[in-house]
């Protein structure tokens, strides 16, 4: 074999590589092209053939908008806080059952409504259908609060419920007593104006989701599943309509949450013999467990970002987007890595693409010249929808690596199953309608939850559940929450109202439409 032979092979070789190379880069370019001009955007059932069955429309008159803001400030004035998991304000969760009889009375007295108390403070209503076959579903909500003092930054006594600027401010008016008073007041106006629903529904309030729903929450499932109860959806809070919060969407977006993440708190401790300070061993206790806390802030989750829910959020928003994030969001199946490596920058993003862990407490020494004996440290850890609970306490394990930590399990639960999102969920194409209706401009795309909320109770109920209210988030808003300065537009607080109104009449159709025509055709 010559010298210029083999060369003239390996240029053949080359070429061969080069070519095929070539060849499949064009073909993911036509393929990335094509998906991001088909993807769809919100049409799906949009344009099929919806029975009618919102036929009561609300007008909101003068004296109506007095009356369902005056409830409305007057559920704001309750501090139905809840502290820890053994001190809430039960004076004030007293206070409100009886407000919410006085402020509903037809919702209390119709022969169609049955209630009942749960766990003392919290409340199930169940409105009867007149169609038996027709699977109930229901609405949740929370009637307690997380503590709010004013003389941390708050414009206004945080349950004043005072007005400026249009806006009602006070703790609960986001979290989440828009909902609840928007739910009973949409039930109200509809007995009123005498609907009577085809399908059967439940409306559930808890009073201590905000310290978990083991009393409340917990003992309405045990109920619903001592009578045999199944659901063919739950909506309740958790994600909302954004406008402007993520940079580069056109428009505003409502995200229906359709998981949540799960959760884990563990506690690291590391106990020694006492000893005195002028004699100290190598390492202290304190030592010991900083360097684990640090390894674990350094070595984070891995990222996961496109193997959960989040994908298919950008991939719905996709098209608000310009390009080349358009092109990009259209092809996670291609670009998760890289977009996952960008959206793990920011705190916020971060979020999405992993499981996060979080240092929240470190104790440990009593005096300045003694050895500690022990050092404690707590760390919260929120789970990623494609990774589990056992699997993230075997990688603290593998990260903390040494035999002195010792390593427990406080409490945690693994991500909530995923949801529907697709042209045969009932739950989720009533939510879509209902927002649409309202909102012409809005882009629906399914979301996850990265907080948790009363609806993972219900996971034996149903397997569709779905997070989202009507509230709008600004730039700011999301801040609001668990924060200062929490507040709704009185404009807004009416649109929970004619939401629920309208979302209650259009679960009464018998089933869904078929679709019109399907997302590759469009
Ligand atoms: C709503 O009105 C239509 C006629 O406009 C009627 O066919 C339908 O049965 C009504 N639906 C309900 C739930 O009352
Ligand atoms: C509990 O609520 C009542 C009103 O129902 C209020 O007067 C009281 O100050 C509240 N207690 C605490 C500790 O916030
Ligand atoms: C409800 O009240 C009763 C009587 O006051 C008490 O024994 C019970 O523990 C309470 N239950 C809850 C869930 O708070
Ligand atoms: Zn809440």
């Amino acid at each position: 074999m010559t010298d210029s032979g083999s060369k003239l092979k390996i240029w053949k070789f080359l070429k061969i590589i080069l070519s095929s190379l070539l060849i499949t880069v064009l073909l993911l370019f036509t393929v990335a092209s094509i998906r991001t001009l088909s993807l769809d955007v919100n049409v799906g059932l949009q344009l099929a053939h919806w029975e009618k069955t919102n036929n009561i429309s609300l007008v909101i008159d003068h004296h109506q908008r007095e009356e369902l803001l005056a409830n409305f400030k007057e559920a704001i004035r309750i501090p139905t806080v809840s502290f820890s998991e053994t001190e809430i304000n039960t004076t004030a969760l007293l206070e409100f059952d009886r407000f919410l009889r006085k402020a509903f009375p037809t919702v209390f007295s119709s022969s169609l409504v049955h209630h009942e108390l749960v766990g003392n403070y919290s409340h199930l209503f169940r409105v009867q259908g007149s169609q038996p076959d027709l699977v109930p579903y229901l609405l949740l909500a929370h009637i307690d609060v997380v503590p709010a003092t004013e003389s941390d930054g708050w414009e206004a006594p945080p349950f004043s419920a005072k007005e400026m600027d249009g806006f009602i401010y006070g703790r609960g008016t986001i979290d989440d007593k828009g909902s609840v008073m928007g739910i009973l007041q949409a039930l109200e106006y509809l007995l009123i104006k005498g609907y009577a629903p085809r399908r059967g529904f439940y409306i559930g309030l808890g009073h201590d989701e905000e310290v978990s729903g083991l009393n409340g929450a917990k003992n309405i499932v045990r109920i619903l599943k001592q009578n045999g109860v199944q659901l063919a959806f739950v909506l309740d809070e958790g994600l909302a309509v954004i406008d402007g919060i993520i940079s580069g969407l056109d428009g505003p977006a409502a995200l229906i949450g359709v998981s949540e993440k799960g959760s884990a708190t563990v506690k690291l401790t590391v106990s020694m013999l006492p000893g005195h300070a002028s004699m100290p061993p190598r390492e202290t206790s304190i030592g010991i467990l900083a360097a684990a806390v640090k390894r674990l802030e350094e070595n984070p989750m891995p990222r996961l970002f496109g193997l959960g829910p989040e994908r298919y959020t950008f991939e719905h928003l996709a098209h608000k987007f310009k390009l080349p994030m358009k092109f990009v969001m259209s092809n996670l199946w291609l670009f998760s890595p890289l977009l996952g490596r960008l959206l793990e920058r920011q705190e916020n993003t971060n979020a999405f693409v992993r499981t996060t862990t979080a240092v929240t407490m470190f104790n440990a020494g009593v005096k300045v010249n003694v050895i500690p004996s022990l050092a404690e440290a707590h760390v919260n850890l929120r789970i990623h929808s494609a990774q589990s609970l056992q699997e993230v306490l075997d990688l603290i394990h593998a990260t903390v690596a040494d035999q002195r930590v010792k390593i427990e399990l406080v409490e945690g639960f693994d991500p909530l199953p995923v949801s529907s999102a697709d042209e045969k969920s009932f739950g989720y194409q009533i939510i879509k309608k209902t927002v649409l209706d309202m909102f012409p401009t809005v882009t629906v795309a399914p979301g996850i939850c990265v907080g948790n909320t009363d609806s993972r109770h219900f996971k034996d109920l149903t397997s569709n559940i779905y997070r989202f209210a009507p509230a709008w988030f600004k730039p700011g808003d999301p801040q609001r929450f668990h924060g200062i300065n929490e507040r709704i537009s009185k404009k807004n607080y009416e649109e929970f109202v004619v939401f629920f109104f309208n979302l209650i009449q259009n679960c009464d159709i018998q089933k869904l439409p078929e679709p019109h025509s399907s997302v590759h055709e469009l």
